[in-house]
């Protein structure tokens, strides 16, 4: 199985972003936090930082927005050039419509579910996405335990993409360690989001073979 490992910067140093972004270029992309504050109760960054992070950047950025009114702002970061950019089910009111104008846009368009929000209402719109972001914590911090209740969800997300025959990435965000990456790849995750395990390693090339290592080695179906 092909796996995909990206670093969140949430958990790096803050006054030295341009460096922690080097420091993982051996990670597939970065996986950048938009917070703001309403759809979440915590705060990051805008549109101007990312912009200026992605020129200094050696790999891809993958945007996680978590604001309300993705319809709105969503675009603006497909247009500066970020690679893949995910909006929350839940802040958008026209999903189909959002992902459309992001592929146009020429970025990867991607659709997050927090734990709580069922697939099911989604899963005849796989084809307009290039990626599903399953929650594995509630959004919001980094750090937090992986939530095992939402493995059912994850495995009949796998089902539904791979019985769509659309080719979607299946990622997951939210308390992935060399522990729970494995119970992830299992149920059918090919995408993996680690922030503080990553960035709290001393070696961060080795923390993140070490994940890669870790989902490989998980039972395939
Ligand atoms: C949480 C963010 C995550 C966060 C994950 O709302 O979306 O990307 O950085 O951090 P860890 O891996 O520490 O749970
Ligand atoms: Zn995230």
């Amino acid at each position: 199985m092909t796996c995909l490992i990206h670093p969140s910067i949430l958990s790096a140093d803050f006054s030295q972003l341009g460096k922690e972004l080097t420091a993982i270029s051996t990670a597939d992309a970065a996986h950048i936090d938009v917070m703001d504050g309403h759809f979440v109760p915590n705060l990051t960054w805008g549109l101007p930082v990312v912009k200026r992070l992605k020129e200094v950047s050696p790999i891809p950025f993958d945007v996680h927005l978590m604001i309300e009114d993705a319809d709105r702002w969503a675009p603006a970061y497909a247009e500066v050039g970020c690679e893949s950019v995910t909006f929350h089910a839940e802040a958008a009111i026209a999903p189909i419509k959002l992902a459309r104008t992001l592929r146009e846009s020429g970025a990867k368009a991607g659709m997050a579910l927090r734990p709580a929000t069922g697939v099911e209402p989604y899963m005849d719109m796989l084809s307009e996405l290039n990626m599903l972001l399953i929650m594995t914590v509630e959004p919001g911090f980094g750090g937090q335990a992986f939530l095992n209740v939402t493995l059912p969800k994850i495995k009949r997300a796998a089902a539904a993409i791979e019985g769509s025959g659309a080719e979607v990435i299946l990622q997951v965000d939210g308390g992935i360690t060399e522990e729970t990456i494995v119970r992830a790849a299992e149920a059918g995750a090919t995408c993996f989001v680690a922030g503080s395990s990553v960035y709290g390693a001393d070696d961060l090339e080795a923390a993140i073979a070490g994940l890669r290592r870790a989902a490989a080695s998980a039972p395939t179906h």
